[in-house]
């Protein structure tokens, strides 16, 4: 079962994506990418779908609720850059998205769904997936998955939660094994799966690969754990040094130090001390020049 990084807004960009690559994942996801934004020639958006070299099978994922804008935004995007494959965004529940028909709105509308993958499909030869939910209030992943499949997508991700449900409670796992029995393209389970217990639930299914969004956060290395490789504490420290000083260095210094800070926090999820250093880094009295020491302190890194 190959092993994904989920596609998370704002954290896998290029350099968490590449960091994840050699924590072991087989295949990386974009944070989402608006089409209109693209068709727009917004600089910013456009910046999102840069890959790095070393990024070995990066899939760009696009959101939209109108098929000639997605199919006009992949073109503008695979003049420019060379991925992987390419995603169809039809889970976002966000309600800026949601409001745009786009996302998880578009679970309630398959045939609308259906036209944007004919209509991304008619521009690209790359591989073709297309990301869902269980439904939007109510369950409608079968319509939307035969759909997707009929229209030419090559490949199905679930994340088997309504829209309704947003990110709470776990995933219903089950949806994506009985999705994975009856689709003839390959389908991949994204929910929930952190440990190597949680991956023992697909280990006799015809699900063909896992995605890992959340337990990458402050993990990049979550894939090798998965795959049952060990990670020593040297290397978890290298990783991490790398990504605090890919942010204390970055153009834009405002986001820089958000993301930093963040990235800091997930980091020490689990570690002795970890909710004060949280609130340490957090705080609006913290400056970065203290938040970088005490990160420094805290995991004995240089940075
Ligand atoms: C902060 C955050 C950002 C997300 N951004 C996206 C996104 O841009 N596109 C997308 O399809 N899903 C997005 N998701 C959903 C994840 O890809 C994934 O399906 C979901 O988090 C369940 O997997 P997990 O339990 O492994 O995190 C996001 C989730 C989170 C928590």
């Amino acid at each position: 079962m190959d092993l994904y990084l989920a596609p998370l807004a704002e954290i896998t960009s290029k350099e968490f994506r590449v960091l994840c690559y050699q924590g072991g994942a087989d295949i990386c996801y974009s944070e989402m990418i608006s089409a209109k934004a693209v068709t727009l020639k917004n600089r910013k958006t456009i910046l999102l779908a840069q890959i790095e070299e070393s990024e070995q099978k990066t899939y760009l994922q696009f959101f939209g609720g109108d098929p000639d804008t997605m199919k006009e935004a992949v073109t503008i995007i695979l003049e420019k850059v060379k991925p992987y494959g390419i995603d169809i965004n039809a889970g976002c529940p966000v309600r800026k998205v949601v409001a745009q028909k786009a996302g998880s709105a578009l679970m309630d509308d398959p045939v609308q769904l259906g036209k944007i993958v004919k209509a991304v499909r008619s521009v690209t030869d790359l591989p073709l997936s297309v990301k869902i939910r269980k439904g939007f209030k109510t369950p409608n992943y079968l319509n939307c998955a035969m759909e997707v499949q009929d229209m030419g997508a090559d490949m199905l991700i679930v994340h088997p939660r309504l829209r309704t449900e947003m990110f709470m409670g776990v995933s219903d796992h089950t949806v994506s094994i009985e999705l994975a029995n009856i689709m003839k393209i390959p389908v991949i389970h994204s929910g929930d799966v952190k440990t190597p217990a949680d991956l023992d639930k697909f280990r006799d299914s015809n699900i063909k690969g896992i995605m890992i969004g959340r337990g990458a956060l402050g993990a990049p290395w979550v894939f090798d754990v998965l795959k049952g490789n060990k990670v020593s504490d040297e290397r978890k420290k290298q990783m991490m040094t790398e990504h605090f000083r890919y942010y204390l260095n970055i153009k834009d210094v405002k986001f820089g130090h958000t993301m930093f800070r963040r990235h800091a926090s997930w980091y020490s999820t689990g570690l002795r001390g970890s909710s004060e250093f949280r609130n340490m880094i957090f705080s609006p009295k913290t400056d970065i020049e203290t938040a970088k020491s005490r990160t420094m302190e805290f995991f004995g890194v240089d940075l």
